[in-house]
């Protein structure tokens, strides 16, 4: 069914609304509450959920205006209904709700993790399956067979911390401060990534899964041997480097391998670890030797945004109106998969 849909996402730090139209993006707005979390070193949910209920009918209203549409006009409304923080979750939902059941409209409710999925089947890139994704965040690092955006299917994940997390607590051990990661590739672009050999976990043929807990507690213990003493400016930018690698090549090295397995001939990024230029290089090179193409969405696209989630919207049975009324957010992912 054509039409626009205007779509919600508040499932984190960012407060974000887009009007999407088949893969054409109308509007695409987002607030960030990055700076108001950066004093506690990470985002602090009830300050998210609290900033959330401020701003969304702002943000709302900004994306049907600069898609020059009234909510009359769109087709059905989407949410991001989970994984995420559960406060946060519960204003765009209880938000999207309300709009729609106001304007008689159906509702999608959406998985962020599909989101990220999709956001590459929007335009310019314009992806279709088959592909294999990996979505590396803040919040998650997974890589998932997608035949049928209808149905992506988990190949592997973290087991413990996500990659953006482990970069934004590297950062923060080298005195960086959040998000870590732009700071820590700034960093890392002056130092010599083979000066330190951090430990990559789960290594061998076949293995999908990642953990980044390892790669961090060793850093921790670089750093806590100098005793109080400060690192010079030329060991930081080696730690840093040699820190970004541990995390980022295990990454590139098991997206290529598992398009290859699979047999698939392209491989997508997604999440805000999707911005590093280290990982950019790394899978542009593993596919170029493997033949594979690679898809990478805008940035705007890659970090949370509402566009993705209307993307995904396309690929999610719509609840018809009044029924959503009972449905509520979920904070944590169904295991083994997206449930579309
Ligand atoms: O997708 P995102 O904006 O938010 C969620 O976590 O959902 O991802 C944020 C993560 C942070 O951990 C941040 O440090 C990381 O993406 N990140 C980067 C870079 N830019 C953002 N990591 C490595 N290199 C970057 N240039
Ligand atoms: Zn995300």
């Amino acid at each position: 069914m054509n039409g626009p849909i205007l779509a919600i996402e508040t499932s984190c730090d960012e407060t974000a609304a887009a009007v999407v139209e088949g893969r054409r993006i109308r509007s695409n707005v987002v607030a960030s509450q990055a700076e108001m979390h950066a004093p506690y070193g990470g985002v602090v949910p009830e300050v998210a959920a609290r900033h959330h209920l401020g701003t969304v009918n702002g943000v709302v209203d900004e994306a049907l205006a600069a898609a020059g549409l009234a909510l009359a006009d769109v087709r059905a409304v989407a949410v991001t209904q989970r994984p995420g923080l559960i406060g946060a979750l519960l204003i765009g939902v209880a938000t999207a709700k309300a709009i729609a059941y106001a304007a008689r409209k159906p509702l999608l409710m959406v998985d962020h993790i599909h989101g990220h999925i999709a956001a590459s089947w929007l335009d310019p890139v314009a992806l279709d399956p088959p592909f294999v994704s990996l979505v590396a965040s803040g919040g998650h690092t997974r890589l998932d067979l997608v035949r049928d955006l209808r149905a992506p299917v988990l190949l592997g994940q973290t087991i413990d911390d996500a990659a953006g997390e482990a970069i934004d607590k590297g950062a923060r051990l080298l005195g960086l401060g959040y998000p870590g990661g732009p700071a820590l590739e700034r960093l890392a672009s002056g130092g010599d990534r083979a000066a330190h050999a951090f430990p990559v976990a789960l290594r061998g043929a076949g293995v999908r899964d990642f953990s980044f807990a390892g790669v961090k507690t060793s850093l921790l213990y670089v750093v806590r041997e100098r005793d109080g003493e400060p690192l010079g400016d030329a060991e930081r930018a080696d730690l840093a480097a040699s820190y970004q690698e541990a995390v980022v090549r295990p990454l590139a090295d098991r997206l290529i391998a598992a398009a290859v397995e699979e047999g698939v001939p392209t491989v997508a990024l997604g999440g805000g670890v999707a911005a590093n230029g280290r990982l950019r290089a790394l899978v542009a090179e593993g596919a170029e030797r493997a033949g594979l193409r690679v898809a990478v969405p805008d940035r705007s696209l890659c970090t949370d945004n509402a566009a993705m989630i209307g993307a995904a919207a396309q690929f999610t049975d719509e609840v018809p109106w009044p029924d959503y009324l009972g449905l509520d957010a979920v904070a944590t992912a169904p295991p083994g998969g997206i449930a579309a």
